[in-house]
């Protein structure tokens, strides 16, 4: 038995029944401000374990008194976040789910635009934060209550876009591919790897240093408050927000059965009647709540939040990506700037295979909807979306020949105080 006395000191206050109050202010007074490994892995609160097993727990896990680091990209479909999911896929250490709740969506508002139904909603929403706080344990059995159909001896081949994840396609979890593959393949991996051993996906999970996932089916981040004042956790939201007139943009060219009738007024000139706003005023709405709460700085939020603009991210994509490591307190590694330099060069040739919509020729990419939707759709987004707009930096344009000339930049310069 080889715990040191600051752990043993630390669990003997911590196997007491402590509440969860009383454990929050310890760890604001204590935890916080110096290196002591993270209380999660050892099940804190939940079922105090004993003493031998907690020391087992953490020789085990072997943190050298860092905390796990515990990611969230908050973000909403085609605002940038597969790109920004990847700047954690690609970093050796972090074992990255991308859309687990999607599972959560599937079982409770499977045909339902998510907009409406407030209760099956709310549902879904809590549901989805009990199934992040076990997945950032590494209780990825839990996700077995979603999926379809269920999974038998903890195997399983239905979890949604497994080939996404690296740690999901690499050892332990799959042998196909040996450790110098280079970057595997989505379809690659769900071709080659067998079923998916959810019992080898957890000790991965285990291995690795930090946790990261990415969903869009978070509306704002005052939904995660819960989870992060929970001090077993280690939460950092990452906001990923982008212009509602470019997300506007991709979504009708992604999404064409459910945007149909905005691709009717782009390329008719006339607005249908019925047209669904709520497909634009959600976004706006979530966003708009959202930063408002992440900039006005409440104490929750302390040094738990950063927002970030996809088009700063376009435009200076290795910059950017250093200053959010620098939030989290990760250190850059290589393998990230290297797949920044592949999937951000602007290579024509490059360019067909690369097809998660990650940023190739960034910088023009972000903004080549000016060029596409015409003026009236994207007055009509500037006034429904106005407060958002202004908040976040993007100008409004005033007529056709302002939105076409690309030498006018609609993005203002802008500073968000992350860390406070
Ligand atoms: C713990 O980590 C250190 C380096 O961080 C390594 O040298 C050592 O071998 C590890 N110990 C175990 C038991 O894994
Ligand atoms: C999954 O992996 C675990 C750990 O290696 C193993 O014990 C178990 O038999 C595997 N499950 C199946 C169904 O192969
Ligand atoms: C970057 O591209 C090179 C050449 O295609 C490839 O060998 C390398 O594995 C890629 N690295 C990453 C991290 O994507
Ligand atoms: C485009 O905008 C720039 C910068 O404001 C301006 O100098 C230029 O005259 C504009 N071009 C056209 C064709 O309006």
């Amino acid at each position: 038995m080889q715990c040191s006395w600051k752990t043993v000191i630390l669990l003997a206050l911590v196997s007491m029944p402590i509440q969860y109050t009383a454990m929050k202010i310890f760890m604001d007074l204590f935890v916080h401000k110096s290196q002591i490994p993270n209380l999660m892995n050892f099940g804190l609160g939940k079922d105090v374990k004993s003493f031998d097993r907690i020391c087992d727990d953490y020789l085990y896990c072997n943190c050298s008194f860092s905390r796990k680091t515990h990611i969230l990209i908050l973000a909403t479909t085609r605002s940038g976040s597969t790109f920004v999911g990847q700047l954690f896929n690609q970093y050796p250490d972090v074992f990255y789910l991308f859309e687990p709740l999607y599972h959560v969506q599937m079982t409770f508002i499977p045909h339902l635009s998510p907009s409406r139904y407030a209760v099956e909603h709310r549902v879904m929403l809590g549901a989805s934060r009990d199934l992040l706080r076990s997945l950032y344990n590494c209780d990825l059995y839990f996700l077995e209550n979603y999926i379809k159909p269920r999974p038998a001896r903890h195997t399983t081949d239905k979890l949604f876009r497994r080939g996404a994840s690296k740690a999901l396609c690499s050892m332990p979890v799959c042998d196909a591919f040996s450790p110098s593959y280079g970057n595997v393949e989505e379809g690659d991996c769900v071709r080659k790897c067998a079923s998916l051993n959810l019992t080898l996906a957890t000790e991965s999970c285990r291995e690795r240093r930090h946790m990261a996932i990415k969903t869009v089916r978070i509306p704002e981040v005052n939904d995660l408050k819960a989870l992060i004042e929970d001090p077993r956790l280690n939460l950092k939201v990452i906001q990923l927000v982008r212009d509602p007139r470019g997300i506007l943009f991709s979504r009708i060219e992604t999404f064409r059965d459910t945007y149909r009738l905005w691709r009717i007024w782009r390329d008719t000139g006339r607005k249908p009647y019925n047209l669904d706003l709520t497909q634009l005023t959600t976004v706006c709405d979530d966003f708009l709540n959202s930063v408002s709460t992440g900039l006005s700085r409440p104490p929750w939020l302390r040094g738990r939040y950063m927002l970030v603009r996809y088009e700063d991210l376009a435009r200076n994509p290795l910059q950017k990506t250093k200053e959010v490591y620098k939030f989290l307190g990760l250190s850059l590694e290589k393998s990230v700037v290297d797949w920044i330099h592949n999937n951000t060069r602007g290579n024509n040739d490059e360019s067909a295979k690369h097809k998660y919509g990650t940023l190739r020729n960034s910088a023009a990419n972000a903004e080549s909807w000016r060029l596409k939707l015409s003026h009236d759709i994207v007055d009509y987004t500037q006034t429904v979306c106005k407060h958002i707009l202004d908040e976040l930096g993007y100008k409004a344009v005033n007529s056709p020949e302002e939105l076409k000339n690309m030498s006018l930049s609609l993005i203002e310069d802008k500073d968000f105080i992350s860390v406070f």
